[in-house]
């Protein structure tokens, strides 16, 4: 979908320069992934051109507290495309810059942008949904941290409000900063189901609340801090994304797509069955220490966050025993027209 998306901007625009941005980059690989697989594909796009090469300006956005020292060490390490010989004056001159800031914000001047790439973010709400402590002081989705069976129809219209405010500022943001003809690839987790209460991300986060329901009977964490902690996030089914870009009438959308992969992220195979759930619990409960290692750290403390995750391991090596666990990834190209 990126290199689609490249190839046919640059086609269609022919820019000096392409302002690409990838929002939400963290501190790790997958932007310097993306920003070889832009270079790769520009580097093909330039053989067939008798002009001089487009440049390329790279810009890494994540919330200011990222580690953007560490991302940057990643970026040096870049693969470059075969640079020697006669390819080499076709390898396009390309900068990157950090970009500090939220991206419920504007980023960049208007009509700027050529490309924006977000991975594995949009599912990350701005805030925590509000109104869920009630007059008394009780917690309204009690000792859930996340829409399961006992959650209320109050709580799912907060979070439900909250996707759709987070979303359309999004789109609206974006849509403001990209030129014409400029687009959009977004890769976010989603709702296999149209189901609000049924879909793999529920079922991952009920898995996150036994296992603080665990310490709360353990004595290690209180039950009311569990009770008043409800995750900043938001899986939303095809149907529901569809809808709203539908109607934001600023985006036409070429591609959606929902997949499924496994949630342990090491784990390729296709079938149902776990070969070995030790280790995939495991791989499992690492990948979410590293999501939510600053939001247990912030609401419950440093102290808990091993038994936390002794726990959750525990926990999902048994259910692993029964069934294998899957995400729903949707992925989405738009294009401003
Ligand atoms: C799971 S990581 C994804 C990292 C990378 N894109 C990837 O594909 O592996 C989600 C990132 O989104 C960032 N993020 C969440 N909300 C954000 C916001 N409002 N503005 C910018 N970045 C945000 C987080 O800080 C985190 O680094």
């Amino acid at each position: 979908m990126v290199e689609n998306a490249i190839k046919e901007v640059y086609t269609s625009l022919l820019p000096k320069t392409m302002i690409i941005a990838d929002l939400g980059c963290a501190a790790g690989s997958h932007s310097s992934h993306f920003i070889s697989t832009i270079i790769s594909t520009i580097v093909e796009l330039c053989k067939s051109s008798a002009d001089d090469c487009v440049e390329l300006q790279f810009f890494l956005n994540d919330l200011p507290s990222n580690d953007f020292n560490e991302l940057f060490r990643s970026t040096d390490k870049l693969k470059r495309p075969n640079s020697t010989g006669e390819m080499a004056h076709l390898l396009p001159l390309y900068y990157i810059m950090a970009l500090p800031e939220s991206y419920y914000n504007r980023l960049f001047p208007r009509e700027s942008v050529h490309l924006f790439h977000s991975s594995y973010c949009l599912h990350w709400r701005s805030q925590e949904p509000e109104g869920l402590e009630s007059w008394r002081k009780d917690y309204l989705n009690e000792d859930n941290i996340y829409i399961t069976k006992t959650t209320t129809s109050f709580v799912v219209k907060q979070y439900q409000k909250l996707f759709r405010n987070d979303f359309s500022l999004f789109l609206k943001l974006r849509h403001e900063e990209l030129v014409h003809g400029g687009q959009m690839v977004l890769i976010f987790l989603g709702r296999n189901n149209e189901d609000v209460y049924n879909g793999h991300i529920n079922q991952h986060f009920a898995l996150v609340a036994r296992s603080l329901q665990s310490l709360v009977l353990k004595g290690i964490v209180e039950k009311e801090k569990l009770e008043s902690f409800n995750l900043p996030v938001y899986g939303p089914s095809v149907g529901e994304v569809k809808e709203l870009v539908m109607q934001s009438h600023l985006f036409n959308m070429d591609l959606i797509k929902q997949f499924e992969t496994n949630w342990d992220p090491f784990d390729d195979s296709e079938g149902d069955d776990v070969e070995d759930s030790a280790r995939s619990s495991m791989n499992i409960a690492k990948l979410a220490r590293s999501l939510m290692k600053s939001l247990i750290v912030s609401h419950f403390g440093e102290t808990v966050l091993d038994a936390w995750f002794a726990e959750f391991r525990c926990l999902v090596a048994k259910h692993l025993e029964k069934e294998k666990i899957k995400s729903t990834i949707i992925a989405m190209s738009l294009k401003k027209e």
